[in-house]
C-alpha cells in the first residue's frame, strides 16, 4: 500500500472528536458521522499537539526581544514561507498576507487593487458570496453562467471576456464548488484572462484542501495572480486565511487596516507605511492560528496530494453510487460516477418534495450525521441548479424579507474529508434511505424565520451538559 494511503488511514483515528457521542431524539447517543467538511474540518490530534506545545513559547511576534517572541516569530515567518510553497508562490514577486478567511482575504484585494474608474470584473454564477459580493463594492461586475450540469459555462466565459477586452481589471472565478463539487479549468481560465489584459484570481477556499495549488511563474500564461484560501477548511480550525499574489500592484493604496505593525515611521503629519506583508498585517495577528496553518500544510505534504486524491475520488465515486441507491434521489450537478477526476467529493442533493432541512433535521436528531442544508451562500448558483424561475424567486425574495423562510428552496449538502471512509457514506445513505421510507420517531416544526426544524416534543440538545465555557478552577 502507498505509504500516503497507509498514513491516511492511521489518520482516522487521529481526528479530534473521532469517536464523539451526540445525542439523539431516542436518547441513546449516537457516534457523529460528520459530512460537513466542506463548511470547516475537525483537526487532528498531531496538529493539536503542535498547537499545544507552540503556546509554551507563546509570545507577540516581530516587537520582542525575548525568547519567546523570538521563536513566536520565527515560527510565524516559517509558516508564512510554508504557505508560498503550498501554492507555488514565488515571494520574490508575491506576498502572503494572513487574513481571518477566504471573505477576508478577497474584500481585502477588493479594496487594495488599483481599479480603473470603468474598470469591470468578471466572476461567474457559480461562485460563493464571498467571491462575488466584496467584488461589487469595488467595479462593474459580470456573471459568466453556468450549463445545466452546474459546471461552468467556459463558451460564455470566452464570450464575456471577448466583450470586455480591454478593460477588465480582474478575473475571480473559484477553484472548486462548494455546493456541486466542479472543479473549473481555472489555469485555462486564467490563460484566456491573461489573454483578455486581466489578472486571475483564484477562490481556492475549496480547493486547497483537496487539490495541489500551483501558482505558477508569472511568465507562464496559465499562472494565477491572486488566490485566497481558509485554514479552518483544512484541519487548522485556529481562525486564519490567506491571501497570496502579487505585492506591486497592492503597494499604491494606503493599507486596508492601520494601526500598529503596519508604520516604518509616524510623525504628528504622516505615516509612512512598510512593505508587504507587515503593511497588510495591522495589529496583533493570530499566532496561534498560523502557526496551526503551518502544521496542517506539514501534515497534507507528508500525506501526499496523489494519496490525497486517490481517497477522495473513490470516496466521490462511492457517494454518488450508493447516493443513487436512495428513491426519489436528486443530485445537483455531475452525477457520473466513472468520472470523478474534475470534482471534489461533495455533493448537494434533495429527496423527492421532502424539505431539505427537514432532512438534515431528521439526519441530526435521529442519526447523529452532520450535513449542511440550504443554499450554502451560492444564491444565484443553488436558483440555477435547482431551476427556480424568476416569479418563484422573486416570491421567495418578499418572503425571506418579510423575515419568512418556509419555502426557501435549497438542497442537504453532504462533504467529506480526509479522514471519512466507506462506513460514514454508508450510515448516510441507510439514514437517507429510512427519512424517504418516512421512518423518523419524532415530530418537527419549522421555525419560520431560521427555516429550520426542530424537534417539536423536547429539545435534545442540552449543549451545557456537553460543554461549557468554564475553565477548571487550580485545586
Ligand atoms: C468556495 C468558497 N469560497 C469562499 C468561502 C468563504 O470562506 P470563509 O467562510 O472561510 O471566509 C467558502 C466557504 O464555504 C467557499 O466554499
Amino acid at each position: 500500500m502507498p505509504a500516503g494511503i497507509a498514513l491516511l488511514e492511521k489518520l482516522r483515528a487521529e481526528l479530534v472528536g473521532i469517536d464523539l457521542k451526540v445525542p439523539t431524539m431516542s436518547g441513546a447517543a449516537r457516534q457523529y458521522v460528520n459530512l460537513d467538511n466542506a463548511a470547516s474540518t475537525p483537526t487532528f490530534r498531531p496538529i493539536m499537539e503542535k498547537v499545544d506545545e507552540f503556546l509554551g513559547y507563546y509570545a507577540n511576534v516581530h516587537r520582542g526581544q525575548g525568547f519567546k517572541s523570538q521563536i513566536a516569530s520565527w515560527a510565524y515567518d516559517t509558516a508564512r514561507r510554508d504557505v508560498a510553497r503550498f501554492v507555488k508562490a514565488d515571494l520574490g514577486v508575491k506576498t502572503v498576507i494572513f487574513t481571518k478567511n477566504t471573505t477576508e482575504s478577497m474584500n481585502r484585494l477588493s479594496r487594495l487593487y488599483p481599479f480603473r474608474p470603468d474598470g469591470v470584473i468578471v466572476t461567474s454564477m457559480m461562485e460563493h458570496h464571498s467571491n462575488d459580493l466584496p467584488w461589487r463594492r469595488a467595479a462593474k461586475v459580470v456573471h459568466v453562467g453556468v450549463k445545466p450540469n452546474g459546471s461552468l459555462d467556459v463558451e460564455d466565459y470566452a464570450r464575456k471576456l471577448q466583450e470586455h477586452a480591454g478593460k477588465i481589471d480582474l478575473v475571480t472565478i473559484t477553484g472548486a464548488s462548494n455546493v456541486s463539487g466542479w472543479v473549473t479549468p481555472y489555469h485555462y481560465l486564467a490563460r484566456l484572462a491573461h489573454g483578455a489584459g486581466a489578472k486571475f484570481v483564484l477562490d481556492a477556499a475549496q480547493l486547497a484542501p483537496h487539490r495541489p495549488i500551483d501558482m505558477k511563474p508569472a511568465s507562464d500564461p496559465e499562472h494565477i495572480d491572486y488566490l485566497a484560501f481558509s485554514a479552518h477548511k483544512m484541519y487548522a480550525p485556529y481562525g486564519v486565511g490567506a491571501l497570496v499574489g502579487e505585492s506591486k500592484p497592492l503597494l499604491d493604496a494606503v493599507p486596508d487596516l492601520v494601526g500598529g505593525g503596519v508604520v516604518d515611521i509616524v510623525t504628528i503629519e504622516n505615516a509612512y507605511w512598510r512593505e508587504l506583508p507587515e503593511r497588510e498585517e495591522a495589529g496583533t495577528p493570530d499566532i496561534v492560528g498560523v502557526v496551526a496553518l503551518g502544521s496542517a500544510i506539514r501534515l497534507l505534504e507528508a500525506i501526499g496530494w496523489d494519496a490525497i486524491k486517490e481517497h477522495e475520488e473513490r470516496l466521490a465515486r462511492y457517494m454518488l453510487k450508493r447516493l443513487a441507491e436512495v428513491p426519489k434521489m436528486k443530485i445537483y450537478g455531475q452525477n457520473d460516477t466513472s468520472d470523478v477526476g474534475d470534482r471534489l467529493a461533495v455533493v448537494a442533493f434533495n429527496i423527492g418534495s421532502i424539505p431539505h432541512a427537514l432532512v438534515a433535521a431528521i439526519l441530526s436528531y435521529e442519526h447523529g450525521i452532520g450535513v449542511r442544508t440550504g443554499c450554502f451562500c451560492a444564491h444565484p448558483y443553488m436558483l440555477c441548479l435547482l431551476g427556480v424561475g424568476r416569479q418563484e424567486a422573486e416570491q421567495v425574495r418578499s418572503e425571506i424579507l418579510s423575515r419568512d423562510r418556509t419555502n426557501v428552496p435549497g438542497a442537504v449538502r453532504a462533504s467529506v474529508g480526509i479522514y471519512n471512509d466507506e462506513s460514514d457514506i454508508d450510515a448516510l445513505v441507510e439514514a437517507l434511505k429510512a427519512i424517504q421510507r418516512g421512518e423518523h420517531s419524532g415530530s418537527y416544526v419549522m421555525c419560520k424565520e431560521t427555516g429550520n426544524y426542530v424537534p417539536t416534543e423536547r429539545d435534545c440538545f442540552q449543549f451545557e451538559s456537553h460543554f461549557t465555557l468554564t475553565p477548571r478552577l487550580p485545586s
